[in-house]
This record gives C-alpha cells, sequence and structure tokens, in this order.
C-alpha cells in the first residue's frame, strides 16, 4: 500500500485560515486607500532582479510567498485601481468583484456545460444584459476574456452565415475574397481576428472617418459597390460604439441600413462604449448598437469588473450555434446526470474549459443594482464633457477632437510653438505626469497631432481629479517648455 500521498491542501488550515484572513485585509486596504500614493510607480532594477530566481523546487510556503507578492509585485502593478487612472480603456476594478474573483476559484465550476447551477448564472446574467442593451430576451451569448476575443466571436459568426460556402467545411483556401467594411478608427482586434481567421488582412476595407470620427457611409457604400463589381464577397460591416482614440460613435442606424441594403452582417464593437446605454442619459449615445445582429463589449472596461469579463451577443441563436457547435463522442450528453443536454457554452465560442466570469457580472449587477451602475456610468460622461469645456475654457490648451462619450484628446498649446515642438512638449509632459504617478493618462493621435488622451471608465474619479489634471499638465508643461529652451510660458 502507497504511504505517501501527497495533496495541495493547506498542511495546516488553521494557519492558512489566518492568514487568508490577514491577506483579505491587506486587501481591502489596498482598496479603501486606492486614492493614495501614486497611480504608477517604475519597477526598480533590484526588484526585477527579485522576481527572477531559481526555479522553486522546494517548498517556501504560503507566508513567502505572499511577502513576496507584496513586497515585489503589488507594488508596482498597472495601477488602474487609482482614481486618476485614464490610460488606455481599463477598468478600476471593484470590491465586490475582487471577492466574486475568489468565490470563484473556491467553487472552480467548469463553465463549458453540464448540469450545474454557474451555468443557470450566466446564462441569467446574459438574458439581462440582452434585454439591458436592447437586444431581444432569446438572444445568445457568452462571457469571453475580453473584447478581442468577443470581437473575433461575432466576426466568426459573421463569416459563417454570409460566405456563399460552407466555411466551417471548406475554409477559406482557394475560395473568393470575403471583405469586411470598418471605419479607420476601428480597434486593431480586427486586423489580428482576419489574420487568424484567414481572412488575411487584405480583407478589411478601411474606410474614412467624418470630422466627428465616424465612418463616412457614402464612401462605405462605393466601396461595397465596388469590390461587388470585382467579383469579390462583402459580408460584413463593423460599427463603432466608441472608438478607442477618441470615443466616437458611428451612425450605427445608418451603418444597420446600409448592411441591409446589401444583406451584410452586422456587427458592433461597444468595447468601450455600449454600457453607456445603462446611463440615464447615454442610451441616445450609443443608439442604433441594439439593432446589430451582434454585439460586442467589456464588462472589465466600463462595467468596472476586474479583469478578465466581455461579453458577446448574437441576435439570432441558431447563427451562433451552427458557428461553434460541434459534437464529438467524449461530450454528447446524457438525459439525466451531470452530463444531462444543458446550455453547452463550448458550443457558442472556440474555448472549451471556461472560468465562471458570470458569478461577478451577477454579484456586481445584484449588490448594487443596475441604476446605480448607470449613476456611474453617467457620471464618467459627465465629467468627461467637464474636462472638455475645462480644456476649452483654457487659454495654454487645445481641445483636439469633440467629446462625445468618455475620452477627451487634448494638448498644451500655449501658441508660438512649432508642430514640431508641440509633439515634445506634450509628450515629455505626459511621461512625466506619468512617471510622477500624478495621473496615467495615454495617447493618440489625432489629425497627425500628438494628444493627451483621457478615457474616464473609472468608478473612483471625482470631478476635482479633472481640475487637477489639468493643473498639474499646465505646470508642468510650462517646465518642460523652459526647460527645453522653447522661450515660451
Ligand atoms: C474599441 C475597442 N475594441 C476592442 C478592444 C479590445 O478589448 P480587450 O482589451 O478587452 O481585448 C478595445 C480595447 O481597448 C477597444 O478600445
Amino acid at each position: 500500500m502507497l504511504t505517501y500521498e501527497p495533496d495541495l491542501d493547506p498542511e495546516d488550515w488553521e494557519t492558512s485560515r489566518k492568514l487568508a484572513h490577514h491577506m483579505l485585509d491587506d486587501m481591502f486596504d489596498l482598496l479603501a486607500q486606492a486614492k493614495q500614493g501614486p497611480a504608477w510607480r517604475p519597477i526598480p532594477a533590484e526588484i526585477q532582479a527579485a522576481i527572477r530566481e531559481p526555479i522553486p523546487m522546494e517548498a517556501q510556503g504560503l507566508e513567502k510567498v505572499y511577502r513576496d507578492y507584496s513586497d515585489q509585485v503589488l507594488p508596482y502593478s498597472t495601477g488602474n485601481r487609482h482614481p486618476r487612472f485614464f490610460g488606455w480603456v481599463m477598468g478600476t476594478g471593484t470590491v465586490t468583484g475582487m471577492l466574486a474573483e475568489m468565490l470563484k476559484a473556491a467553487s472552480n465550476p467548469h463553465m463549458g456545460g453540464f448540469n450545474h447551477s454557474a451555468l443557470h448564472v450566466e446564462i441569467e446574467v446574459l438574458r439581462w444584459l440582452s434585454l439591458l442593451l436592447g437586444f431581444p430576451e432569446n438572444s445568445s451569448g457568452i462571457l469571453v476574456g475580453g473584447g478581442s476575443m468577443a470581437n473575433m466571436n461575432g466576426l466568426a459568426v459573421a463569416r459563417q452565415q454570409k460566405a456563399p460556402w460552407d466555411v466551417r467545411a471548406e475554409g477559406m483556401f482557394g475560395q473568393p475574397q470575403l471583405t469586411v467594411y470598418a471605419s479607420s478608427e476601428t480597434h486593431n482586434w480586427l486586423i489580428k481576428a482576419c489574420e487568424l481567421m484567414g481572412l488575411g488582412r487584405r480583407a478589411i476595407r478601411f474606410i474614412p472617418v467624418n470630422q466627428q470620427g465616424q465612418m463616412d457611409l457614402d464612401s462605405c457604400r462605393t466601396q461595397i459597390q465596388t469590390d461587388l463589381r470585382q467579383g469579390v464577397h462583402p459580408f460584413c460591416i463593423i460599427g463603432n460604439a466608441g472608438t478607442t482614440s477618441t470615443g466616437s460613435i458611428d451612425d450605427l442606424v445608418g451603418q444597420r441600413a446600409l448592411a441591409n441594403e446589401f444583406g451584410l452582417w452586422f456587427h458592433v464593437d461597444g468595447a468601450l462604449g455600449s454600457l453607456a446605454a445603462l446611463a440615464p442619459r447615454g442610451a441616445a449615445l450609443v443608439q442604433g448598437q441594439e439593432l446589430a445582429d451582434s454585439l460586442a463589449f467589456d464588462l472589465h472596461k466600463w462595467g468596472y469588473l476586474p479583469f478578465e469579463v466581455a461579453c458577446i451577443l448574437v441576435r439570432d441563436p441558431q447563427a451562433h450555434r451552427a458557428t461553434f457547435a460541434q459534437a464529438p463522442a467524449y461530450l454528447v450528453s446524457a438525459d439525466r446526470g451531470i452530463s444531462k443536454g444543458t446550455t453547452f457554452f463550448a458550443d457558442r465560442g472556440y474555448e472549451l474549459s471556461r472560468e465562471f466570469r458570470a458569478l461577478k457580472v451577477w454579484m456586481a449587477l445584484k449588490e448594487r443594482g443596475v441604476r446605480h451602475l448607470g449613476e456611474v456610468i453617467q457620471k464618467n460622461i459627465d465629467q468627461s464633457f467637464y474636462l472638455g469645456r475645462l480644456v476649452e475654457n483654457h487659454a495654454a490648451f487645445e481641445l483636439l477632437s469633440p467629446v462625445c462619450l468618455n475620452v477627451v484628446c487634448f494638448r498644451y498649446n500655449p501658441g508660438g510653438l512649432s508642430e514640431a515642438e508641440l509633439e515634445a512638449v506634450n509628450r515629455e509632459t505626459l511621461l512625466r505626469i506619468q512617471e510622477q504617478g500624478i495621473a496615467i493618462p495615454s495617447h493618440a493621435r489625432i489629425h497627425d497631432q500628438f494628444a493627451i488622451r483621457v478615457c474616464n471608465t473609472n468608478h473612483r474619479t471625482r470631478f476635482s481629479d479633472m481640475d487637477l489634471l489639468l493643473t498639474e499638465i499646465h505646470q508642468m508643461a510650462k517646465k518642460v517648455v523652459r526647460e527645453m529652451n522653447l522661450g515660451k510660458e
């Protein structure tokens, strides 16, 4: 008989429990004090060196591992917990989200399918999200790791539905070219997805945008007509409910009509902006997204939840299934027991083993209620318009793109500086603001000008943070101008 039967449970449950409580207290302190300290700090060389260590073949113990985490990892995180983190498009995270992650990992259900209650939570969450975003209650959907994955899921359904041959059987080899139409402001998930799906980058027709950053529908129509004349197969129009650089929202109603005109699939990328629909005055901003055949959006951005969770909704459940469903013998369901036929999420996407992402969404929506969440989203919209007005009313600043949602692009421009100098000053100012941990805006290029970009998906931000941000950028920019000997201000 074997006497050595190792497992991975704690050697001493009581000691582990105490340490776990201590960790939880630390994490509560961390989040309660998220406003304190810098928004970001560089990783010292000695910390990087300390993280690099020999493969830990022998036990170090949880206490030591937690100490290493606290000393080496936690202080140098991206900083998106902080109320003045406005870079790229990142959510802030919430206390409930953190707790949900712990509960999820403890119960650790498999969300590919099977007969268990967690599956019903995801089904319910998808039903709520469908209704909240104006999709039919019986839409299909799935929670995935991020907006890129959600969008690719939608594009795959579009291709399966609209290709004039059986894409799943034949693939793309030797077939006519398929083409997809998206504004030039579309996020690069589209390029990656077309490369991965074998469509190739040449499948993408990037359509120019108007002054508001919206797809020019006439150019799109002309391009489709040209493509049709040349014998290629247009299959999908992509609308943006919030572009990454400026938050612009395409004319989604117009895009739906254009897609109908040519019998194309209409997919909306709402990774950044779709959840505006929950805000009291936000639904009008993203009007038309509810008309899409498929809609992708992130909950780890403007839903404030911890990474990773995004959603794809597909209006026609059959179309969704027809793209991904397979029935290998080892997954065929029984009529009783744990493999009794239920919703098989693996039939709605690429992944088989899946985590219980729905738990944090379910808990977040139930705990504070959708109305409250909508008010927080509305606050971010109002704060962004507020910052836009501060910029417009400030003689030393210039707004580079109209504010239409939660993104503000601007630059320091006191007058008298060349374009090259403006770029150098604004770039240096931004880097110093980031490096000193004052705030984390990111940057964008607007009409070939370097912009400081503030994207507000931060539930901790106060209006006063916007005042402080602009004051600090102003002081810093003046200093940079002086140091660069540019002779102004
Ligand atoms: C408009 C847009 N679409 C898609 C994505 C990709 O989302 P994710 O980072 O969740 O994969 C982003 C990310 O910022 C985005 O801004």
